[in-house]
């Protein structure tokens, strides 16, 4: 009783205290255990900033050694993983092909369902980042109609995450190092981000003590949708749509502002930055330069600059302080790196894999109760039943 508070997507709910990410939406600061977004997407890569979110500090270099090692053991599936990828069609979305055999993992590796110890966290923890990038790698490989390959255990984590995604069968794969930058740098913009929708699932479900593997799962369905982590996809549809129509932002402006319309600006806008997202600063230069580095000239960027340029001086989104969210330029990127569209969320939910196992980590380190949220009940009182005969 005594339960009158409602807030409806938890716009100003706190749910928990957390030592991982930094956030403030007014200065656009993003901050993983205090490092600067720019610094660490400059400076450091993929895995060390997985090691840091997950522990707490930068690695050494032997401890950097040991992590990889210990992932690079786990780096193999279980053959039936390969028969459940098989079953589903080609045209499947591979995010619930992902949200799936992430699932599926949970019965290959029993012994990471129930963790109690940290010992039995660290365990579950090097397991699904050595599987992770398989998956993913494996997901568009089928979605291409690529032989399924492992990659090879002399390669960084992220040069052997485009090894497994790109090799040619009976080609030698040469590692391209504007690709391994780029990635190494998205996979770094996207490793966390506080209590987003998608981390927030990972940790009420793994608040019941469902195991890591389960709440990955949940959370890999929490990003899916495109106003969260499906956004990549559906801003490169959008600005496609707008190519084919002849280029006309201004008519998608038009649209994005009338409330009769559903239609959004597909990455444009943040609940919590309001001024700019520091992701999507580093993003929009990256894009450039990747691009240029490649000798890729794609239209589509012109059309996101244009669009973004006609936004950022129009009343509507000034006033509502809509921005460019960190995916409007990430999906050009992947674009320009040979990723079909529908597998951008999925790259996302690769980047994003160390800060839900951080926050999950944490979770249960500080012993934190089930999630269970309260409501305003707003239906019938009581009623007498009444027979199907009389309704
Ligand atoms: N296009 C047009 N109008 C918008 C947009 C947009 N993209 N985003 C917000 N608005 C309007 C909205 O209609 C509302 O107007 P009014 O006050 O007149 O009713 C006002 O701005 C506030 O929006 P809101 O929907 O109440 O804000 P929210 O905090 O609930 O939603 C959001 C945040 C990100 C879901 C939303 O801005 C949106 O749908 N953006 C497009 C999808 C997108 O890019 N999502 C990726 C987010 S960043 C990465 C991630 O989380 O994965």
């Amino acid at each position: 009783g005594g339960f009158t508070t409602i807030d409806p997507g938890y716009k100003n709910t706190g749910a928990c205290e957390s030592a991982i990410t930094f956030l403030d939406g007014e200065k656009g600061i993003l901050r993983y255990r205090g490092y600067s977004i720019e610094e660490l997407a400059e400076k450091a890569d993929f895995l060390e900033v997985a090691y840091l979110l997950i522990f707490g500090e930068l690695p050494n270099k032997a401890e950097l050694d040991k992590f990889h090692a210990d992932i690079k053991k786990h780096a193999v599936v279980d053959d039936d993983i390969k028969k459940i990828l098989d079953a589903f069609p080609k045209s499947a979305h591979p995010m619930g092909v992902l949200a799936s055999l992430t699932s599926a993992l949970t019965a290959f590796n029993p012994t990471s369902v129930n963790v109690e110890s940290e010992e039995d966290m660290y365990n579950a923890i090097v397991r699904i980042l050595g599987k992770f990038p398989i998956l993913v790698a494996w997901t568009m490989r089928k979605k291409k109609g690529m032989p399924l390959e492992y990659g090879s255990s002399s390669l960084g984590y992220v040069e052997n995450i485009l090894k497994m995604m790109f090799k040619h069968p009976n080609e030698d794969y040469v590692q391209n190092p504007i690709l391994v930058n780029a990635l190494d740098k998205l996979l770094i913009l996207h490793a966390d981000h506080e209590q987003n929708c998608s981390t927030s699932t990972v940790r009420i479900v793994g608040s019941s003590h469902a195991g890591l593997f389960a709440s990955l799962a949940a959370g890999i369905s929490a990003l899916w949708g495109p106003l969260h982590g499906g956004a990549n996809q559906a801003v490169l549809e959008m600005l496609e749509g707008i190519k084919k129509d002849g280029g006309d932002t201004k008519k998608y402006m038009g649209k994005a502002k009338d409330k009769e319309d559903p239609f959004r600006l597909m990455g444009f806008g943040h609940r919590v930055y309001k001024n700019f997202d520091p992701r999507a600063k580093i993003i929009k230069v990256a894009a450039d330069d990747v691009l240029t580095n490649l000798g890729i000239e794609d239209p589509i960027l012109d059309i996101a600059k244009g669009l973004e340029k006609e936004a950022l001086e129009d009343a509507y989104f000034v006033d509502r302080k809509l921005y460019p969210n960190v995916d409007f330029y990430s999906g050009i990127i992947y674009r320009g790196m040979d990723i079909p569209t529908e597998m951008f969320t999925v790259m996302f939910a690769l980047g994003r894999l160390p800060g839900w196992i951080a926050q999950w980590r944490e979770m249960r380190l500080r012993k934190e109760p089930i999630g269970r949220p309260r409501q305003l009940y707003i239906g019938e009182t009581h009623r007498p039943f009444k027979d199907i005969s009389k309704r």
